[in-house]
């Protein structure tokens, strides 16, 4: 049985760290184990503008605790009306990425995109100034079921936006489903996708089964929603198939546990404080720990066009009790497999 691996320092591709006092009570977890991470810009009003989204990463470094070396890579919330423009501000800036989410999809997301051909100008210009395309990849038509709103996502809109964009970098953020790892592994473009832990250790069974075996688990509820067995385990063949367009994004998405709690229930898990545990506890339970450092480490500054990390860290087969709670503002904030004892502990 493997006791420890180290590996080059990773990366976090899609994290929500929220604002204010939410906000420097989630940083510190992200950045104690991930030297950058792709910041998602679904916050209240949305970061459509550069000059916000620079606010927000001042926001952002002032809540990294002294020692610590964490970079925020920022992000744009594309809506139907954002300039073409204002895309080589946002290239000279420093921001690396705009995000799709379809209007109405999740937390959040309400200025989304309603037609993504308003929006070809400005993707015309990403493409030119070479910004990636991160795309929350699920349809919102509610004659769709739920459970297959990526799937069709996939024909509507994924593959015609592949074939009209070549050279467009794009991301399918957070897949969910065989159809999704089927259609990255082997599309044509540039096309990549990242992965959460809790997607590869959990099927939709897991918000079903509290308590005594049939209560409702509201923190594993997130957008896109878990799914059958048979898709966790397709999730699970190509983070390990050494793929390089498989990475590492946590999705984690925190709200406070009265919001979980409630008769609606908001989407997202919260898994900073244990992601790195997370994974490895995936990629272990696969019997895949040799193609975790490709996943969390290599594939995803590889396809950013960012050099990787030069540092290491160490994963230990080590109990790790994770708190049941954990302050957030004023409120509680409740981590994925809160107040359990997890068999993996990250060194940094
Ligand atoms: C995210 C959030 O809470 O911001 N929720 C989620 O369930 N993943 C939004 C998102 O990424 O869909
Ligand atoms: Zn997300």
């Amino acid at each position: 049985m493997t006791e420890h691996i180290t590996l080059l320092k990773p990366d976090d591709w899609h994290v929500h760290l929220r604002d204010g006092e939410a906000l420097k009570a989630v940083v510190p977890y992200t950045a104690a184990q991930f030297g950058r991470a792709i910041v998602m810009p679904n916050l209240r009003p949305p970061i459509t503008t550069t000059e916000q989204a620079l606010a927000y990463k001042s926001r952002i470094l002032a809540a990294v605790p002294a020692g610590m070396q964490f970079e925020p890579l920022m992000t744009l919330y594309l809506t139907d009306n954002t300039p073409p423009d204002e895309i080589a501000r946002a290239k000279a800036a420093g921001i690396v990425a705009l995000k799709l989410y379809p209007a109405g999809a999740t937390t959040n997301s309400d200025a989304g995109v309603t037609d993504i051909r308003k929006t070809y100008k400005t993707l015309e210009a990403m493409q030119r100034h070479g910004l990636l395309l991160l795309i929350h990849g699920e349809v919102t038509d509610s004659d769709i079921d739920l459970f297959d709103r990526e799937a069709v996502f996939i024909e509507r809109t994924m593959a015609p936006l592949l074939k009209d964009f070549p050279a467009l970098k794009i991301v399918f953020e957070h897949i969910t489903t065989k159809e999704a790892a089927q259609f990255v592994a082997t599309a044509h473009g540039n096309i990549a996708a990242t992965v959460t832990a809790h997607h590869l250790l959990y099927n939709r069974n897991a918000i079903f089964t509290g308590g005594a075996g049939s209560g409702l688990r509201p923190h594993y509820y997130c957008l896109p929603v878990l799914k059958r067995e048979i898709h966790r385990q397709a999730l699970m063949d190509a983070v390990a198939s050494g793929s390089p367009r498989f990475f590492l994004g946590t999705d984690s998405a925190p709200h406070a546990s009265q919001m979980k709690e409630a008769s609606v229930c908001g989407a997202g898990c919260f898994t900073a404080m244990s992601a790195m545990e997370l994974y490895a506890e995936a990629f272990d339970g696969a019997g895949a720990l040799q193609h975790l450092e490709a996943f969390a480490s290599k594939n995803g500054p590889a396809f950013y066009g960012l050099p990787a990390h030069t540092q290491t860290v160490q994963l230990k087969r080590e109990a790790f009790a994770l708190p049941e709670a954990v302050p957030f503002g004023a409120a509680d904030l409740k981590p994925l497999r809160g107040g359990e004892t997890l068999a993996w502990r990250l060194h940094s």
